[in-house]
Parts: C-alpha cells; structure tokens; sequence
C-alpha cells in the first residue's frame, strides 16, 4: 500500500473527512465529498458539515453559500481547534474545524428521498429504489466494509492451508440443492438452457477428479427460493473441497476460515467450535440448527413419568424446558405459548411456576395435585430448576415433543440472531435422508453426493431412513452457517445413492451421467464445505438480515427498485432466443370471477 492510499489523498483532495484531529491543527487541507448539514450564522458565518466514507467534519465559511444537502463539493481551508465548550464528543472529529474555507460545487444535488443518517427510519422499498443514497449511511457504509475484511481473511486463511482459487462457470447445468433453479435459454441452441448454478458442487468434484487437490471459492450461487432474512435469490458461498481428507481435516480448514474472519471484525478469536451430534442435537435443542445463547437445553423428563398417573404425561418422550426466572409469567402468557404448543403440532403444555412455600420449594401448577412426589421431585432435579424458575413441558412422540420446545426456547428467549455473544456449534453425523416423500422414496437429507457412512451401504434399500452419512453442518446462533460431507467417489456407490432414492439408471444417466463418468476416471476420495459468507457477515454485524450486508439486495418478494428488474425484454430479443412468452391470464372482467 502507498502512502497515498492510507490517507485517501489523491490530486483532487488531500485525505479524508472522518480523520481530522488535533495532530492536522494548523494543516491546510483540501476535502471532497457530501454536504450532510448546512446552518447558516446570520449573513457573514455558514458551517457545513461534509461526509465522506470515513465521517462528518465541520467547515466553517466566512459569508454564504448557495450550497444544499448532499450537494457534492470539494471545500478548501485550515484545520484550527473548535472554541472552548464548542467540542462535539459524538463526533471522531470534534475536538477541531475546519476554517476560512472556500467552497467548490462539484455537482449540485436534488433534494435527497430521505436524511442520510443511521437515525432516519426509512421503508425498505424507498431504501433499494434509491440504494445509492442509502449506501451513504454509515451503517451500511460499516456493513459493505465488514464484509470486504471478513471475505480478505477468508481468503488469506484458505490460501495459508494451501488452497487454490478456481473460478467455476455461471452457465451451467441443473446442479440439486433443493432449490428452484433460474434458467438461461440459448440464442445458439435454440429451446435448450443453462442453469444458474445452486452452488459449485459438480464443479468442485470435478476440479477434485482434476487433480486440483485443494479448491476453494468465493463464489456466487443462484436459487430461485422464497426470500427470507436469511435468504436472497443470489448469494455468496466460501466453498471449498479437498482431497485425501477426512471429515475433522475438513471442520479444521473451515474453522480456521471462520474464526479468522470473526477475529478480524471483532478482534478477538472465538474458542474453537465445539461438536455435537446430530441426535443430540434433535433430543436437546429439537432443531439442528441450536442456538446455544437460548438458555439451558431441554430437560428429558421421559424416565421421570414414567408409570405416571398423570395422562397428559403418558406419551413416549416427555420433554420439559427451563425458563430461568420465569415464575412470574402471567396466567395469560401461558395461555399463548399454550396454543403456540398446539399451532406446532402439541396436544398441549403444561407449565409449572416454581415457587417457594413454607419454607420449601413447590410447583405451581393446575397439574401439581396429581403429582406423586417422586415425580415432583424428579421434574425439578431434571430440570435443574429452582424457585422463581418457570419449567415447560410436552409429552408427545419424541421428535414432536423436542421440536416443540425448541422452538418455544428460541421463542421465550426472543434473541436476535446477530445478538451478542456468537456462539458457534458443528453438528456431526447427520442421517443421509430425512424422511420420505409423497411416492414413498426417502429424501436426501443434504444432497446426494454425500457418502453414506461405510456400515450402511446395505441399508439403502432395507432401512433407508437408518443410513448414516458423512454429513455436518455449522450452526451460529441458531442460522444455518454452511454444509458438507465427505463425497461419494465411486460410480457404484452413487448409482446406489440415486436408485435408492428412486431414480431409475437411465435417469440418473441423463442427468448425472457425466459425474458418473468422471469417478471412473480417477476420482480421489475427497470432502468439502460451504458456508454463506451473507450469514456470516450479517451476524457479525449485528444485522438481523442478509439484505443489509449485500450492496443491491431484492425486496422480499424478488424485485430490483432501483432498476425495475425484473422486467419484460424487447420482443426482438425474445424472437432471437425462439422464446414466446405466454401471457399471463387476464383478470376476468368485473362481475365474472
Ligand atoms: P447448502 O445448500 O447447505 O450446501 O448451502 C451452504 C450455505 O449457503 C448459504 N445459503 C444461502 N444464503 C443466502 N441465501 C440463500 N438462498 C442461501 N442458500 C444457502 C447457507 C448455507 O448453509 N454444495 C453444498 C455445500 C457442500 O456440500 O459443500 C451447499 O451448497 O449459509
């Protein structure tokens, strides 16, 4: 880097707005950038607050300036202390000014379509129509910054363990995540199209049969899926794939990537990740996805009613939540989270308030009557609970009854995902299928180029729904941070993976017939990961959505305002690429429909 650089200075301006301080008192200076404030002092005094990236300083003109907000201008003038009592502490640059300016209008500037300031609440369409000005703010100033360093350190940390960055094409063909897919027609091969890739998974594979050893990528992915905070049609993977590796050489190389990156926002290094297993994971939290900052994990009360009396107990799993000093809860929050239970799919809950009587801790419960005292105690020592704590229960099958309360966790503890502190969790030894679908084929838990663990080959077709793999992800408190396996490289292993999953040969031919035929050419054993680099920047920068860490986000129902896109194409292109486009149906006429 040149001297040049660090300060901002270029021919037009000598450096930045936001770093003036007592050190520049006395420096002639000359700064370009945005007139954030104006106020005049009668008709001989004018201070102009100018901004740039880096922050606001004051610049005080002697007489007036038909200058207005967001104006640009390049303001030329001495660097002198503010008077005494006159300092702005809110401000980086507040001890000082700068004065006797001259004012240079660079571009004149219609009034702005909202203040461009952290504080103005502004509705997200007007934001993206004018994303421009919006990017102006400090805060998304801070984020698009954030995310340039945590994708430097990635790289750094991958190109240390010895990776090599592979660009992988953008035209391409169906590659299954699970999405929807966006479609690309040819002008060349007319009614044919390209796919957009979901990820680089193929790719990658292949550059492993290619002999590239270690890849990786900050590559773009494309799924047409509904948009949610957590998700946007395009978005950028950290992806990457070894050879000759086992699952913890892989967590290793991207725990190195993660940690790196947050040390270099946050400045301190997060403990390594710790491990879970996927069915401790579903028994304690009842999602994969835990998120560790939540309050305690649920109590398993299964053996404590066991033979109960209580019928609202007898179920196979009973499973029971600690809300710690929630005994205070109100008769009618425990009526809403009680249909909240139902609406998950609960028969119902049953709470218990605990409380102090006589001297001794008690339940109080519409249930506490039927409880034998084995069981009163019992539910307190699972539960570790302790006066002025409130315990939740669910008795039901055990998926139901964990899924249930997990969510009732996340939900009574009400945390923002990019909430302090940030609590990483690898969750290891995932089923490969996560139940079956309609026609009675079980479903791909991640996608179907994972390795089934080595025991379970024989179960694909006797007992699929009991076949290990290969799988882990990493979760950040409760997002799905990324995913990977260790692959399947042998042909006839995957034409196993693919009948089991009910895909005749002659389908999985047409459509993966080309992997096939690169793992009978040489392919190493070999495993990979990848993790959505907006996820990560969005916790690290306490955002609690993806749109705002990514420069022209869509709004959530898929659309550009500030270019319209999407939008129709001219009629000759349309012709060039041999598409018609089938209207949509009118509206029915009044009356008619
Ligand atoms: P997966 O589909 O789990 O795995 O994606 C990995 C990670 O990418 C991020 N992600 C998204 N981020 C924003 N918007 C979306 N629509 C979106 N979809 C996914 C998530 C997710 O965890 N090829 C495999 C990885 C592998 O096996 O190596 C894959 O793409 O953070």
């Amino acid at each position: 880097m040149t001297s040049s650089e660090g300060t901002g200075a270029t021919s037009m301006r000598t450096g930045r707005c936001g770093e003036l301080g007592v050190a520049d008192v006395g420096r002639k200076v000359r700064l370009c950038g945005w007139v954030a404030h104006r106020r005049e002092h009668g008709e001989h005094l004018a201070f102009v607050d100018l901004r740039d990236h880096s922050g606001l300083v004051q610049c005080v003109v002697d007489g007036t300036v038909d200058i207005r907000s967001e104006y640009v201008v390049r303001i030329e003038g001495t660097v002198r202390r503010r008077p005494e009592g006159m300092e702005n502490p809110a401000l980086s640059t507040g001890e000082v000014e700068v004065g006797d300016c001259t004012v240079e209008v660079l571009n004149p500037a219609e009034p702005p379509p909202f203040v461009v300031e952290d504080r103005a609440e502004v509705d997200e369409a007007v934001r993206l129509r004018y994303r421009y000005v919006d990017l102006r703010r400090p805060r998304l100033q801070r984020n698009l910054r954030l995310r340039a360093a945590v994708c430097g350190a990635i790289r750094r940390a991958m190109d240390r363990q010895g990776f090599c960055e592979v660009e992988t094409p953008l035209l391409w063909a169906p590659t299954p995540e699970g999405a929807r897919e966006f479609a690309v027609p040819s002008r060349l091969h007319q009614g044919s199209f390209y796919v957009l890739p979901q990820s680089p998974q193929l790719a990658k594979q292949l550059l492993m049969v290619g002999g590239m050893d270690r890849y990786y990528q900050i590559a773009r992915c494309l799924r047409d899926e509904d948009l949610r905070a957590d998700r946007q049609f395009e978005f950028t993977q950290l992806d990457m794939e070894a050879s000759f590796v086992t699952r913890d050489d892989v967590l290793g190389f991207v725990s190195e990537a993660v940690l790196d990156a947050a040390e270099a926002v946050t400045g301190e290094r997060p403990a390594t990740i710790e491990r879970m297993s996927w069915e401790n994971a579903i028994d304690r939290y009842g999602t994969d996805k835990p998120d560790l900052r939540a309050g305690p994990p649920l109590a398993d009360l299964t053996g404590v009613f066991d033979g109960t009396a209580v019928r609202a107990f007898q179920a196979p799993a009973v499973k029971g939540l600690r809300v710690e000093g929630g005994g205070g809860t109100s008769r009618a929050r425990l009526d809403a989270l009680t249909e909240r239970a139902k609406a998950l799919g609960a028969k119902g809950l049953a709470w218990f308030r605990v409380v102090e009587r006589d001297g001794a801790v008690a339940l109080d419960s519409p249930l506490d009557r039927h409880l034998g005292d084995a069981e009163r105690g019992g539910l307190l020592a699972a539960a570790e609970a302790a006066a002025g704590d409130l315990v939740l229960a669910v008795a039901d099958e055990h998926r139901t009854s964990c899924a249930v309360l997990g969510q009732l966790r996340l939900e009574v503890a009400g945390r923002p995902v990019g909430e302090g502190p940030h609590r990483y969790v690898w969750i290891v030894e995932f089923p490969m299928f996560d139940g079956m679908d309609a026609a009675g084929n079980p479903v791909i838990a991640h996608h179907p180029f994972t390795m089934p663990h080595g025991d379970d080959l024989d179960l694909l077709t006797a007992d699929p729904l009991a076949v290990r793999s290969e799988a882990y992800d990493l979760v950040l408190n409760g997002w799905e941070l990324g995913s990977g396996s260790i692959r399947i490289h042998r042909a006839d292993i995957q034409a196993r993976v693919f009948a089991a999953m009910g895909m005749t040969a002659e389908e999985a031919e047409a459509r993966f017939g080309f992997l096939m035929g690169a793992f009978r050419y040489g392919a190493p054993p070999h495993g990979g990961f990848a993790f959505g680099v907006d996820r990560l920047v969005a916790i690290l920068a306490g955002e609690e959505s993806i749109r705002e860490v990514i420069a022209f986000p869509k709004t959530q129902s898929g659309a550009d305002p500030l270019t319209g896109a999407p939008k129709p194409v001219a009629p000759s292109s349309l012709a060039e690429l041999g598409i018609r486009v089938v209207a949509p149906a009118p509206n029915p006429p009044p009356g008619q429909g």
